[in-house]
């Protein structure tokens, strides 16, 4: 049996802690399905700016390009925020979507029901949530031309940052979030800032264009600000939300405190190849590093979306959502979740129950 090919890249802060409690997870789950993985780490971030001297290094992304998948932890902390720009640990992430095309970003928000009185919204507000962002990853204002600060003649300084999408950019991403639609809800929210900004006067355009592609499928659109707003005031009405770089960090942030912790959050970065990098929308949490306090389900469930979407094994992502539904209904709880009357445990714990759980052991 040949083993799928996993590049761990723990990272920083919390990222070291929840990636061995996902990679467990994941173990498991293959031994469960009788598929196997063989991991290999890699440096990234302000680890690998210490050891190396940058935050992405040529191994790191060579070990990506060789590999079927990746599990990333979290990158940054305030050892490193001094540091010029293009030896920031964020560039490590920001430098491997880039690198390896990751355009597709997609961010689950979902209520899992033990957990609906450790949101900050009204339980039923909440409750049933399951909405689907879809942000795009490689263009916008991340990375668009030119970019930088400069000294005016005056004495003062100018900065720069330009949003530009192409056509082509804009509809790839819009094509991934109707295909997603079309097994979800059979709706799709594009949002933009249409009445300000001629980037998504195009985006509005080229949207309703391929939405007419998929007739099956309802198209709606919304100003940022105001998605915003509704993604507070009332979530369960989003099923797929289809956006560019810039609002969809925004509002896959707002979006995951509806599940009650920013912990909860997982996400795929996803190419046309299949090849896809796995992350936990969480940072690196440096206040509680190394303290067996971090959330692993972040992460946990993100190796889930690995078996949806690089595997393709929707029974094993099936298997390990209802782990941690398990655990969860079973009581445990990391601080970040924690309520009065359930369990408190640790990031470890929390993986051992999940590992239990995936392997069909009570
Ligand atoms: C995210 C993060 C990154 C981003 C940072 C760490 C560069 O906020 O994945 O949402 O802005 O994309
Ligand atoms: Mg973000």
């Amino acid at each position: 049996m040949s083993a799928y090919k996993v590049a761990v890249l723990p990272g920083d802060g919390i990222g070291q802690e929840v990636t061995v409690q996902s990679r467990r997870v994941l173990e498991a789950a293959g031994g469960r399905f009788g598929v196997a993985f063989r991991f290999t780490e890699a440096l990234c971030g302000g680890a690998a700016c210490d050891a190396v001297g940058e935050p992405l290094p040529r191994e790191t992304l060579d070990l990506c390009r060789a590999s079927d998948a990746g599990l990333f932890g979290a990158v940054g902390g305030p050892k490193w925020d001094g540091l010029p720009k293009e030896k920031r640990p964020e560039q490590a992430i920001l430098g491997l979507r880039k690198s390896l095309n990751l355009f597709a970003n997609l961010r689950p928000a979902v209520m899992f029901g033990p957990l609906v009185d450790a949101s900050s919204l009204k339980p039923e507000v909440v409750r049933g949530l399951d909405l689907l962002v879809v942000r795009e990853g490689v263009g916008d204002i991340y990375f668009g031309q030119p970019r930088g600060i400069e000294r005016l003649p005056d004495g003062n300084e100018r900065a720069v940052d330009t949003m530009v999408y192409t056509t082509p950019e804009i509809r790839r991403i819009l094509k991934v979030g109707f295909e997603l639609a079309r097994v979800r809800r059979k709706r799709v929210c594009s949002v933009d800032k249409e009445n300000v900004l001629d980037n998504s006067r195009l985006w509005r355009r080229v949207a309703t264009g391929v939405g007419r592609e998929y007739p099956d499928v309802e198209l709606s659109h919304m100003y940022v600000d105001n998605a915003a707003m509704q993604l507070i005031r009332n979530p369960l009405h989003f099923d797929v939300i289809v956006t560019g770089n810039m609002f969809g960090d925004i509002l896959s942030d707002a979006a995951s405190m509806l599940t009650g912790s920013i912990g909860m959050l997982a996400s795929a970065n996803l190419n046309e190849t299949g090849f896809g990098l796995y992350e936990p929308v969480h940072g690196t949490a440096p206040d509680i590093m190394g303290q067996d306090k971090a959330n692993p389900i972040a992460a946990v469930m993100s190796t889930a979306m690995l078996c949806r979407y690089t595997l393709k094994r929707a029974d094993m992502a099936d298997a390990i959502e209802a782990a941690v539904a398990r655990a969860l209904e079973e009581g445990y709880r990391t601080p970040d979740i924690f309520t009065p009357g359930t369990k408190r445990v640790g990031c470890k714990e929390m993986g051992d129950r999940i590992v239990q759980c995936v392997g069909g052991s009570k």
